[in-house]
This record gives structure tokens, C-alpha cells and sequence, in this order.
């Protein structure tokens, strides 16, 4: 059997790449043709015993050959590769026809509503609005407020402490109600008021903490300080202001509000504000509202006021217990869960 020509070698070769279905095993037809002794590289090895002059024309031949072998292994290999990569995207592919999921609008947290709806109301009486640190000096949460260590009132608020000293030597702490922010607004704008004779009027919404935690008790909690300081802020300012307040809070004038003798450091005399409704789900019970009083000597002394000249009163209330009430809420924990279902109720 005679040696088969180039033109069989090249159609030989073209047919086998053609053949091979992946990368591996066109590399080993490859080989085939040329590798060490693939039928290309044997018939370069039989030209040894050719004439110069033959040497000169087979070795062009068997070079064409070798190049257009070359170039038929590259193309089936582009085409295995692409091949490859077409089946891979097919794999992967997404399906953009899919509906998105969306972003969904945001909302106010019921509570924060409740904040705002407050600075609303108060600020359209005169009160001007404050903001203050939550973390805070003992001075300010305790002393200034009619409240030295060892008082036993203190135990009626346990906080968290920070492992560092404020200026008066004390431990710093988590706020434990928004009191201290009568003391710091109202040192701040005393000489105001014994100079120019500009009321301090103020309220101080904001985040405290408690060591407590149940249902109507959560260890961060929020609420609004009241602070009306002048020469002649009588107990039926409070009881105007507070009353005229809750009517537009909850939107309703069909309500009672009493006045029941309390304990505060900070004031005297002190009374927990209860209110009534009379009409809707809640109607005719007495509901615990705030806390307020007239403001101790003692500490208008430390807002740096003579007390003799200057006397008001004060309140505190938390924003939770308005937003329970407002919308009939019965457990705290609610608001700190983040469960969309019941926060939608509220957008
Ligand atoms: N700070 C008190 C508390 O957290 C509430 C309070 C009571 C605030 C009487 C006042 C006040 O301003 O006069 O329990």
C-alpha cells in the first residue's frame, strides 16, 4: 500500500477533528498528525534520504500540509470552546421575564409618629423642643433632680451604667427618664429668664432605658419631658396645658383628666395623671398617663433660679403608653419586634 498523500493526510485529519466532540480527545487526534510520531512529523523524518533539491520542494509540501492541519485543529477548537460556553450559558441562564420583587414604600414607626404628633401639639402651645444625650452624668439624672445617692427613690429606677466616670465622679449611665433634660435646658437658658424675663418652656422627647423588660416594660423606651418655669406657673397651667394636649392627641374632647397624689423627687406636690374616656373600647376606665408636679425648690436651685422668684411645673409621659392607648395596643414588645404585618397598620 503506497504512503497516502498530503491532500488524504489533511482530509484525514479535518475529518477526525471534526469528529471529536470535546476538548480532551481532539488533543488526542492532535497527536495523531502532530505529536513525535504523528504522520506529519514521519513524513518530515523520511526526507532524509532525499536530493537537496528535493528536500527543498517536499519539505514546502509537507509545511503547507502541516500548517493547513494547524489550522484546522484551531478552528475546531474555537468552535469546541464555543460550543462549551454556549452550553454554560444555556445552564445558567435567567429568566429576566420574572416579575421583581419590588421595594415596598417605608413608614413612620407608630411610636416616632407619636413623637412627632406630640412636638406638634406642644410646639403650637409655645414649648419650645429639646434633645439631649442619652448617655448621661449621674448629676443630672439623679442629684439635680432632688434625688442624691443612697436616696431610697432611686431604686424605683435601676439603669445601665457605663464603664466610665462623668465629670462629678460617678459612673456615666443610660438615661433612666428625660428629666435630666429639664436640669440641662433649663440651666442653659436661666439668665434668659432672670434677665429678659423669657420663659423656659420646653419639651424633651427622647429615648431612656430601664432595667426592665415585659409586656408593658421594654429596657430602651421613649418618653416626652414637660417644663414650664416662670414667675407664675400655677398646677392649673398643667392641668390646661395637659388636659388641652391629650384632647388633641387623641383627637376627642370626650375625656376626663384627674390629678392623683403621687411621689416625685423632683416635685411638690407630685401627681400621676390619669385619663378617661368616654366613648370608644377604653371608655369608662381610669388610665395611668403621666407623671408630673410642680417643680421642687431644690431643683429650680439647680437649674441656677432663685425659687422664691421662680416656680412652674413639670411632666413626663412615655410615648409607648400614648401609642398603646391610641390605637389600643396591648403589648410593648410589638413595637421593638419589627413584624411588618404590624407595623403596616401604621404607614
Ligand atoms: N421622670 C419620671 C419617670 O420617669 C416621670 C416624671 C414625673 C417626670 C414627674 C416629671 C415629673 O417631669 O414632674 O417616672
Amino acid at each position: 500500500m503506497s504512503a497516502p498523500s498530503l491532500e488524504q493526510i489533511i482530509s484525514q485529519a479535518t475529518a477526525d477533528f471534526a469528529s471529536c466532540a470535546d476538548a480532551p480527545s481532539l488533543e488526542n487526534a492532535k497527536a495523531k498528525y502532530l505529536g513525535k510520531t504523528g504522520a506529519v512529523t514521519e513524513l518530515l523524518k523520511g526526507m532524509a534520504q532525499l536530493s537537496p533539491d528535493e528536500k527543498k520542494t517536499r519539505g514546502a509540501d509537507i509545511n503547507r500540509a502541516k500548517d493547513a492541519i494547524e489550522a484546522t485543529l484551531k478552528a475546531r477548537r474555537e468552535s469546541l470552546a464555543n460550543d462549551a460556553l454556549n452550553a454554560k450559558l444555556a445552564s445558567e441562564s435567567i429568566d429576566v421575564t420574572l416579575p421583581g420583587r419590588g421595594r415596598g414604600v417605608g413608614g413612620i414607626h407608630p411610636v416616632i409618629q407619636t413623637w412627632q404628633r406630640c412636638e406638634e401639639i406642644f410646639g403650637s402651645i409655645g414649648f419650645d423642643v429639646a434633645d439631649g444625650p442619652e448617655i448621661e452624668a449621674d448629676w443630672y439624672n439623679f442629684t439635680a433632680l432632688n434625688n442624691p445617692p443612697n436616696h431610697p427613690a432611686r431604686s424605683m429606677q435601676d439603669t445601665f451604667y457605663v464603664d466610665m466616670n462623668g465629670t462629678d465622679g460617678l459612673p456615666l449611665l443610660l438615661r433612666t427618664h428625660t428629666s435630666p433634660m429639664q436640669v440641662r435646658y433649663a440651666k442653659m437658658h436661666a439668665n434668659e429668664l432672670t434677665t429678659k424675663g423669657k420663659a423656659i418652656k420646653v419639651i424633651a422627647p427622647g429615648r431612656t432605658y430601664r432595667v426592665d423588660s415585659d409586656a408593658t416594660h421594654s429596657p430602651m423606651f421613649h418618653q416626652i419631658e414637660g417644663l414650664w418655669i416662670d414667675e407664675n406657673i400655677s398646677f392649673a397651667d398643667l392641668k390646661g396645658v395637659y388636659t388641652d394636649f391629650l384632647r388633641r392627641f387623641f383627637e376627642t374632647v370626650a375625656l376626663q383628666v384627674r390629678f392623683r397624689p403621687s411621689y416625685f423627687p423632683f416635685t411638690e406636690p407630685s401627681a400621676e395623671i390619669d385619663m378617661k374616656f368616654d366613648s370608644g373600647p377604653l371608655k369608662g376606665k381610669w388610665l395611668e398617663i403621666s407623671g408630673s408636679g410642680q417643680v421642687h425648690p431644690t431643683v429650680v436651685k439647680n437649674f441656677g433660679l432663685d425659687p422664691e422668684r421662680f416656680i412652674g411645673f413639670a411632666f413626663g409621659s412615655g410615648l409607648e403608653r400614648l401609642t398603646m392607648l391610641k390605637h389600643g395596643i396591648g403589648d410593648l414588645r410589638l413595637f421593638f419586634e419589627g413584624d411588618l404585618r404590624f407595623l403596616k397598620q401604621f404607614a
